[in-house]
């Protein structure tokens, strides 16, 4: 069943770029320049029209609502605010019979997305699901949806889930866009061929990363701690990434964007400080030179993930990784993929039971 990968979660971690392809299959349709979604075709004009859409999630499927917030914000201008749900139910915010919210969960049964639902319901919101798991609670409790056609995923650590959650967030936000006006038909055109070659790229990421990331794992065995830093789009990403190594490896990680880091976090590099940076071309590039510059200045220990053919922020690093170029707004399906296998290695080279790590479990039913 796991297909000759040692463990789920590399096998899930493979399955990516057909993940990422069912998510996009039957709804991607870029000779006729159209993105077709039930769902969301069904409820346009309501979708469309929204003062505020709000966003609920927990874990991993909360940082996909962070980076479905810049989608949905850049190309549909529509304004997003995303929410813990457990922090979101307990504090009677305001919903009314204007508001949207969209609820993302893999499992469709986690207890604190289930109960925000049913608050937000209560108070006349229009419920949007995103679940992975077909018939789960939340996609039969939710007003319309759409499933992320990941596949079943077994690892405790959520992977292809995630990616198709980006991929689900992208085709909404630029099916909003598109109806509403404020994405040119050139620009949509232009990002629905990107989001048609996202599996391929996918593929080639995972091909050419895989070993050099395997051995960068060797290195950092011993760490305590690690840093993820992030700009824009890649900030949620740089959260994903401390939380798939805290999970699986039981390191402690943090993700910041990579701007705040001279407002405290800057004080605890030193050698013994790794710190993944994600780096690529778009995205504030110059910025991050200097970034990655200051944490040198203070002897961090460096792994940056940068398009191909970089050399600034790779000539500073002490380990690199590439990654092929897309928009920005893509960037982070494709960041993830490196950073998913840096979090599994040094799991298994620590020992780690990597599918089911202690302490969790993959849904989370308990308040
Ligand atoms: O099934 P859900 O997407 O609702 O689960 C939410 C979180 O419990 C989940 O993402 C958790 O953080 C994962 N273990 C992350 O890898």
């Amino acid at each position: 069943e796991k297909g000759g990968y040692e463990h789920f979660m590399l096998k899930e971690i493979f399955e990516q770029p057909k993940s990422i392809h069912d998510t996009l299959r039957g709804r991607l349709l870029v000779e006729e320049g159209i993105i077709k979604m039930a769902g969301i075709w069904d409820h346009l004009e309501r979708l469309n029209q929204a003062q505020k859409i709000t966003i609920i999630a927990c874990g991993t499927s909360w940082h996909a609502g962070l980076i479905g917030e810049y989608l949905i914000e850049e190309f549909a201008r529509i304004p997003v605010e995303v929410e813990y749900a457990s922090e979101f139910r307990y504090r009677n915010p305001i919903i009314t019979d204007k508001d949207i919210v969209i609820a993302i969960s893999q499992s469709g049964e986690t207890a604190d997305t289930m109960a925000a639902i049913k608050m937000a319901k209560e108070k006349g919101a229009f419920v949007y699901g995103i679940c992975n798991v077909v018939d789960s609670s939340i996609s039969r409790i939710t007003d319309a949806g759409s499933y992320t056609h990941a596949g079943p995923e077994i690892g405790v650590a959520s992977t292809k889930a995630f990616t198709s959650q980006l991929t689900v967030l992208s085709l909404i936000a630029l099916k909003l866009g598109k109806h509403n006006g404020h994405l040119s038909n050139q620009e949509f055109m232009k990002l629905i061929t990107e989001l048609d070659a996202l599996p391929k790229k996918v593929e080639e990421v995972l091909e050419s990363t895989h070993e050099h990331v395997k051995e960068i794992a060797k290195h950092f065995i011993g760490a305590q701690n690690f840093l993820y830093l992030g700009r824009g789009y890649n900030f949620p990403a740089a959260l994903e990434g401390a939380l798939k190594l805290k999970e699986i490896s039981y390191i402690h990680a943090e993700g910041y964007p990579a701007a705040e880091m001279k407002h405290g976090p800057i004080a605890l590099i030193d050698e013994n400080m790794p710190i993944v940076i994600i780096a690529p071309k778009q995205g504030h590039y110059d910025k991050i030179v200097s970034n990655v510059q200051e944490i040198k200045a203070r002897k961090g220990r460096i792994i940056a993930l940068v398009n191909k053919g970089d050399t600034q922020v790779a000539s500073v690093a002490d380990f690199v990784i590439e990654f092929p170029e897309t928009s920005e707004c893509f960037s982070p399906i494709i960041a993830s993929i490196p950073l998913q296998l840096l979090a599994y290695y040094i799991a298994v080279y620590r020992g780690a039971n990597v599918d089911q790590p202690r302490n969790l479990a993959k849904s989370v039913t308990v308040e």
